[in-house]
């Protein structure tokens, strides 16, 4: 069973369908990118997955369970979701480590010197490690975006969401980050990424899912996506996305 299987998902904001029946599935050590045109509905989708929204109708099964159904544990979802923001959501106030450590302690209950010891091993594995006592000013993008992606992998969730991971870093920075996200699909971690970019796409992806106005139009290997396809909506956006990459 997958761990994650949207079933008909709907969203209206103030009356307006804005996912309008979406469907997916999601396995266990599979990487999925989700593109589509800006405004398409990409980002409530993910948002609907973690609670941070609530579908109008249709179904989220995590685990084999609905959480859409009332009652469910919405702080336990998301402890078992990891989720990176286009401009990283560090806190500002605290240092690298301090970001990482946080939700260990809080969250995990484990003791500062534990949380300490795995928050150094992942922020080794990405780099980070000699900036462990930085705060985030400090940091450029890039190193914002690994601390970020760090900080949700310490938690150790069964899946990790990036909404447009590398949409604010120029190309220098992004490849960074492409190479760390890249190293994550390598480990066969799961992970559902929502981009433009489609080089970052055709590296950390075992298929991509391409939506339009609130519907999936398409689920292909990039290859086939990008070069193959006879719909137009998929060619045009192809076309404009090309020159970034
Ligand atoms: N909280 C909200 N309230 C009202 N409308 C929203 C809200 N969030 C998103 N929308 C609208 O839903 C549509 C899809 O937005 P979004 O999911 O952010 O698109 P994408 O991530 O694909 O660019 C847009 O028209 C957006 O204005
Ligand atoms: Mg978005």
């Amino acid at each position: 069973m997958a761990l994650i299987q949207v079933r008909n998902l709907v969203k209206k904001f103030d009356g307006r369908d804005v996912l309008k029946g979406v469907s997916i599935d999601l396995y266990k050590g599979q990487a999925k990118v989700l593109m589509g045109t800006s405004g398409c509905g990409k980002s409530t989708l993910l948002r609907c997955l973690n609670l941070l929204v609530q579908p109008t109708s249709g179904q989220v099964i995590f685990k084999g369970e609905d959480i859409t159904l009332p009652g469910v544990d919405v702080r336990k979802v998301r402890g078992e979701i990891g989720f990176v923001f286009q401009h990283f959501a560090l806190y500002r106030h605290l240092t690298v480590e301090e970001n990482v450590t946080l939700g260990l302690r809080k969250i995990k209950k484990i003791k500062s010197r534990e949380a300490s010891e795995k928050a150094s091993y992942e922020l080794n594995r990405v780099g980070m490690f000699e900036h462990r006592n930085k705060y985030p000013a400090q940091l450029s993008g890039g190193q914002k975006q690994r601390a970020a992606i760090v900080r949700a992998l310490a938690m150790d969730p069964d899946v990790l969401f990036l909404d447009e991971p590398t949409s604010a870093l120029d190309p220098q920075m992004s490849r960074e980050v492409v190479t760390v996200i890249n190293r994550l699909f390598l480990d066969n971690i799961t992970m559902f990424c929502v981009t433009h970019d489609a080089f970052l796409a055709k590296y950390i992806s075992d298929s991509i899912v391409f939506m339009d106005d609130g519907v999936i139009v398409a689920e292909d290997i990039a290859e086939r996506l990008f070069y193959e396809s006879a719909d137009p909506r998929i060619k045009q956006f192809f076309m404009s996305v090309a020159d970034h990459r």
